[in-house]
């Protein structure tokens, strides 16, 4: 039996006809750029994540970077990030022209919040959250140090579609979210795309403007802007994504609940935790085994493909090497690197595939 990492197939099938025949009119119409059809992904997006306002834009990348330089941030100043994140959270900081100054995370994989007062310098100017692998990090706590320290807090939820804190979807404590739409993300377009949520009015007439080369109105350009945008094709995809989101999440639930249940007998296999009042939406479902290639080679034989996210932290990737930071300085990010392994985790999977993964790994460490 195979059982793949993810399936997009899946979910594209019941919402095809409908993306394409609206795909369609829009072609006839010739609406490409910020067409009503963006417009109304941004409405329904806002509404979605509780948010007064999103702009969409690129990329998740994009989102971090265009919130940053919203924010005045960029040359001589630094960002404290967690060094347990996809890299892109790094670049966008590094493409401003301001300092990634990696910390710790926790045993959660989110940033570790006690780790974080010690990093603030007299150039810090910001803090980002990432919500990693479906849950959000610890708002509470940062935005209180953001507060005591004069910083922006902003929230990198480029795997949290759909989470909560306290109930409330990313953005709430933040003075703004970025988002992914990779294809493989809980809420996926059909190419690249981001969105930036924010309750902040000024912030996000900033963003409306600098997304779209620095211009409010066709050739008045009154600031040094960007050509960041989402395509029309990607909000048509995204609209109807969005009728589907909060069943996928749940179906995501569903398989990590049986994860949690059926492996918790193995001392050698450490399970993902679900940090205080989060609804953990699982875009990841991060295990730590021992040996890890003996494991990933039994899995991979038996036909279950796997992931590791990430297997290099960014701190000791080629491109970061200038910053020369000691490997001791961030322990956890370094141990966990070399033990995580990612499972097959996604909607529409079937329980055929999913007992059939936990019957292998509990024949794997029953023989250990
Ligand atoms: C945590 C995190 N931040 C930022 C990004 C960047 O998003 P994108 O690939 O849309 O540029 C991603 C995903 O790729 C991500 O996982």
């Amino acid at each position: 039996m195979k059982v793949p990492f993810n399936d997009l197939n899946r979910i594209h099938k019941p919402i095809k006809k409908t993306v394409m025949s609206k795909l369609d009119h829009t072609i006839d119409k010739s609406e490409f750029i910020l067409s009503n059809s963006v417009l109304d992904f941004e409405k329904s997006f806002a509404k979605y994540t509780n948010s007064k306002y999103a702009i969409s834009c690129s990329s998740g990348t994009d989102a971090i970077e265009l919130i940053l330089r919203a924010l005045n941030i960029g040359h001589g100043d630094e960002v404290i990030i967690p060094s347990n994140t996809f890299i892109a959270t790094a670049l966008a900081v590094t493409r401003t022209g301001a300092k990634p100054i990696f910390t710790d995370n926790n045993n959660f994989y989110l940033i570790d919040v006690e780790k974080i007062v010690e990093n603030i310098s007299n150039k810090t100017k910001a803090i980002i959250g990432v919500h990693l692998y479906g849950q959000q990090a610890d708002n509470v706590e940062i935005k209180k140090i953001c507060k005591e320290n004069g910083l922006f807090y902003i929230e990198d939820s480029a795997q949290a579609h759909g989470s909560t804190f306290k109930e409330n979807s990313p953005g709430k404590y933040g003075v703004a979210a970025a988002y992914s739409f990779y294809p493989g993300k809980n809420l996926g377009a059909w190419g690249d795309g981001g969105a930036i949520t924010t309750n902040n009015g000024k912030l996000a007439e900033k963003l409306i403007s600098i997304r779209n080369w620095g211009s409010k109105k066709k050739y008045i350009h009154d600031e040094i802007g960007f050509n960041s945008r989402l395509n029309t094709l990607q909000a048509i995809v995204l609209s109807e994504k969005l009728n589907y989101i909060d069943d996928w999440n749940k179906q995501r639930n569903k398989v990590a609940n049986l994860y949690l249940s059926e492996l918790i007998e193995f001392e050698n296999l450490v399970l993902p935790e679900t940090f205080y009042l989060n609804y953990h939406t699982w875009h990841l479902f991060v295990i730590r085994v021992p040996n890890r290639n003996n494991f990933m080679s039994f899995m991979n034989e038996s036909g279950v493909e796997l992931g590791i996210h990430y297997p290099i932290p960014i701190h000791n990737q080629k491109a970061y090497k200038y910053l020369k930071i000691k490997s001791n300085e961030l322990k956890n990010s370094e141990n966990f690197s070399k033990k995580i392994v990612s499972l097959p985790i996604f909607p529409l999977m079937t329980s055929k595939e999913l007992d059939y993964t936990i019957h292998k790994i509990k024949d794997y460490f029953m023989k250990k």
